[in-house]
C-alpha cells in the first residue's frame, strides 16, 4: 500500500507495536475526537465512559486521564481490573448497577457503545453537560436537534472517519504526543490472519471484545 507523503501517516512511536498502532488508529483517534472536539475535556471535569472496555472505551479512559479528568468507567465484572489498570478513578459494573439511577452527575458522558440515550442520561449530566456517542441512530439525531435549541445539556455525534484530512492529521499528532508521553497504551484482545476475516468479524460482532482485534495481512 502506498500513501502520499502529505497523507495521514506518522512514524511509529518507539513505545508502540504495529498491532497496538492499528487499534490506536480507530479507538485512539475516535475517542480523542469525541473527548477533545465534542466534549471540550478539561482537567478536573467529571467524565463517565460507558463501554470502557472496548476499542474506543479503553482509549478514552486513558486519554481522559491524560487531560486530568476524573474518570468513571462503566463495564462488566470481568473487565473491572483492566479499566482500573488503565487509570479509571471509579468503576461501575453495568451488570449490577445502572449509573443513570444514582445521584452522581458528569460534565461529559461518552457512550462509546450507544447502549444508553440522552434521555436516560439527562439527570446524570451537570447543567451544561454533554452526552456524546459515536453510534448514530434516530433517537440521537432527534436529541441533537432538540438539545441544540431547548436545553443547556447537549447531545453530540461525529463521524470521525469523515473529518477533513487536516483535522485527522492534527488529532494523529496529538495522539502521538500522548503515546510518547507514555500516557496511553494499546489494548489488544486478539489478532487474526487475513484468511480468517470472517471469524474475526464473527468475534467482533458478538460485541464483547476487550480493546482491539487486529487483522494481520502478512504473517
Ligand atoms: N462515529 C465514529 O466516529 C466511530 C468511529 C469508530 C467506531 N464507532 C462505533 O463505536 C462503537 C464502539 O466500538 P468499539 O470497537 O469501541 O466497541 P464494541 O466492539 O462495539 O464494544 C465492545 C465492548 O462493549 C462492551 N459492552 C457491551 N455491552 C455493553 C453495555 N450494555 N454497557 C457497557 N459496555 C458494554 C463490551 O464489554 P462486555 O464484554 O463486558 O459486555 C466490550 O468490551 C461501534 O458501534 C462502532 O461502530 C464510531
Amino acid at each position: 500500500m502506498t500513501v502520499p507523503e502529505e497523507g495521514i501517516v506518522a512514524h511509529l512511536p518507539k513505545n508502540l507495536s504495529f498491532d497496538e498502532a492499528a487499534g490506536m488508529c480507530d479507538g485512539g483517534i475516535t475517542s480523542l475526537n469525541f473527548l477533545v472536539n465534542l466534549g471540550k475535556i478539561k482537567a478536573g471535569q467529571k467524565v463517565l465512559i460507558n463501554g470502557a472496555s472496548g476499542s474506543l472505551g479503553t482509549a478514552a479512559v486513558q486519554i481522559a486521564k491524560h487531560f486530568g479528568a476524573e474518570v468513571t468507567a462503566v463495564c462488566s465484572t470481568k473487565n473491572i481490573n483492566m479499566v482500573q489498570e488503565l487509570g479509571a478513578d471509579h468503576v461501575i459494573d453495568y451488570t449490577k448497577e445502572d449509573f443513570t439511577q444514582n445521584t452522581n452527575t458528569y460534565d461529559l458522558i461518552y457512550d462509546t457503545v450507544g447502549t444508553r440515550s440522552m434521555k436516560e442520561c439527562c439527570k446524570s449530566l451537570t447543567e451544561n453537560g454533554i452526552y456524546a456517542s459515536p453510534v448514530l441512530g434516530m433517537p440521537l439525531l432527534g436529541d441533537m436537534m432538540l438539545s441544540s435549541i431547548f436545553s443547556s445539556k447537549k447531545a453530540k455525534f461525529s463521524a470521525t472517519g469523515a473529518l477533513p484530512k487536516k483535522e485527522t492529521k492534527r488529532l494523529m499528532g496529538l495522539l502521538l504526543e500522548i503515546i510518547e508521553a507514555g500516557n496511553i497504551k494499546g489494548v489488544l484482545d486478539r489478532s487474526y490472519p487475513l484468511e480468517q476475516l470472517a471469524e474475526a468479524h464473527t468475534y467482533v460482532g458478538q460485541g464483547h471484545k476487550k480493546g482491539n482485534v487486529v487483522l494481520k495481512p502478512v504473517g
